[in-house]
């Protein structure tokens, strides 16, 4: 298997990991055969939750070659997931498991998504405050006049047709999340490219590039906000550190950015365009929704755990053997855990791969869990609610505009979502 240092990781972006080492505790746990994702084909990128169900039914923990060729442990079952995630044994930073011989020192990866207590502990105190649901809600007059002026745009289209992602979905967790932040307007496109890249790859010529081209716009955006700041979280960032005397470094503010404004919009995205997506196939649910909107943030807590944005958690390494679900995983060997396939497990939700916005969604583990669990789920949720919300009131027709087969998908694991999603409406939307 090849190892690739270079190849970063920070917010729901995976790194490379070496090999899987030998097991340490032999006896009663065969080590399972290991399961050839990349052999499953686009069919699994399409809809990998047959394939999860399948692996779940034979046990909650798999061991696994990915279709980029790294192997991994892949933890599959729902209570196993929640775990492994709450396990302080499967550590996040890969320096610390001794898997990988780093090379990659980008200050990208100095981030709290790549950190263990005590350093994950202080990382995350610094920003919690800024996410709570209190904070989060009074975005709400700015976040709902993004969405009626992307609404306003995308309804003055001729003909009635639109690409929902390029529309709505992307911009306007983009562009929440780079206000708050701190992040000039024209500088967003950049950013988007880079981030793409970061995310899922398309060679390690174009990802070095695109790590040092964002690391570089970081470095400097933040030497500007030392001399200039800005009534922004990057700026109040540098002087609340810098007071409480617990300055952070060149290198932790740069990964602060870099995390909050990769993990605060690519995820979302899909959350829109996902659940938008369901919702338009399956037109009872939809029609439930429309005749009770009080229905609306169940509907989207069903979102998250029918089709997340968010596949499979972060890398996660193990310093010692550690057993989950029955298995023994051993020492310094990378892990992954599929969240899509936990929140659809039967023996956690019944019926789990209905979609039902009159269930009780509760349990999922689309946001992840323990001391990880996603800082920005309060945002999401609110950017999630006031769009598709929006969306509905205005579009009262509103139709997929292309054949289910016709969409394509993102590439990768890690983030799950159509890379388009084309709509159509007839009736005259309201304004
Ligand atoms: C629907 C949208 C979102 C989903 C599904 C999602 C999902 C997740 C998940 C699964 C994790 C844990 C990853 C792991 O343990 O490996 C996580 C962590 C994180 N998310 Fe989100 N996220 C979303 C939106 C956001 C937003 C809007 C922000 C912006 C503030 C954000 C910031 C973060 C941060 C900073 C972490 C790391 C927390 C830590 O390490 O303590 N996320 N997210």
């Amino acid at each position: 298997m090849q190892e690739n240092p270079k190849n970063p990781q920070s917010a729901h972006i995976p790194r490379t990991p070496g090999t899987p080492g030998t097991p340490e505790t032999p006896g009663v746990h065969r080590i399972p055969e290991i399961v050839d994702l990349g052999a499953y084909g686009p069919d699994f990128t399409a809809d990998p939750y047959p394939y999860y169900a399948k692996l779940r039914a034979e046990r909650p923990v798999h061991r696994a070659q990915l279709p980029e060729g790294q192997e991994a442990w892949l933890v599959v079952g729902h209570e196993a997931a929640r775990a492994a995630l709450s396990d302080p044994r499967l550590v996040k930073n890969w320096r610390t498991a001794g898997l990988v011989n780093s090379a990659d020192d980008s200050p990208l990866f100095t981030n709290m998504l790549d950190s263990d207590p005590p350093h994950h502990t202080r990382l995350r105190k610094l920003v919690a405050r800024e996410f709570t649901s209190r904070r989060v809600e009074a975005l709400r007059p700015r976040v709902q006049q993004i969405t009626d002026e992307l609404l306003d745009t995308m309804l003055a289209a001729p003909g009635g047709r639109a690409e929902l992602v390029d529309a709505l979905a992307f911009p306007l967790p983009m562009t929440v999340i780079c206000e708050l932040i701190g992040v000039p307007s024209m500088d967003r496109d950049s950013f988007r490219a880079w981030s793409r890249e970061i995310i899922a790859p398309t060679g390690p010529e174009a990802i070095n590039e695109a790590t040092q081209a964002m690391a570089g716009y970081l470095i400097g955006l933040i030497e500007h906000k030392r001399s200039a700041p800005g009534d922004d979280l990057l700026s109040a960032l540098i002087r609340t550190s810098d007071e409480d005397g617990d300055r952070l470094s060149g290198d932790e503010l740069v990964g602060m950015a870099f995390l909050l404004l990769v993990a605060g919009h690519e995820t979302t995205v899909s959350l829109i365009s996902n659940g938008v997506r369901a919702l338009l196939q399956h037109p009872a649910q939809l029609a439930a929704l429309r005749a009770d909107r009080s229905l609306l943030d169940n509907a989207v807590e069903e979102m998250l755990r029918y089709d997340g944005p968010v596949e499979t958690a972060t890398w996660r390494f193990t310093v010692e053997p550690v057993e989950i679900g029955g298995t023994v995983i051993p020492a310094r060997n990378p892990v992954w855990v599929v969240l899509a396939s936990a929140s659809r497990d039967p023996e956690r939700f019944a019926a789990a791969d209905d979609f039902d916005i009159t269930r009780d969604p509760r349990g999922h583990v689309a946001f992840g869990h323990g001391i990880h669990f996603c800082i920005g789920a309060p945002l999401a949720r609110l950017e999630a609610r006031i769009a598709i919300g929006a969306l509905l009131d205005r579009c009262p027709d509103l139709a997929l505009d292309c054949a289910t087969d016709d969409l394509t998908w993102r590439t990768g694991m890690l983030i799950r979502g159509t890379e388009q999603l084309p709509v159509r409406w007839t009736a005259k939307p309201r304004s």
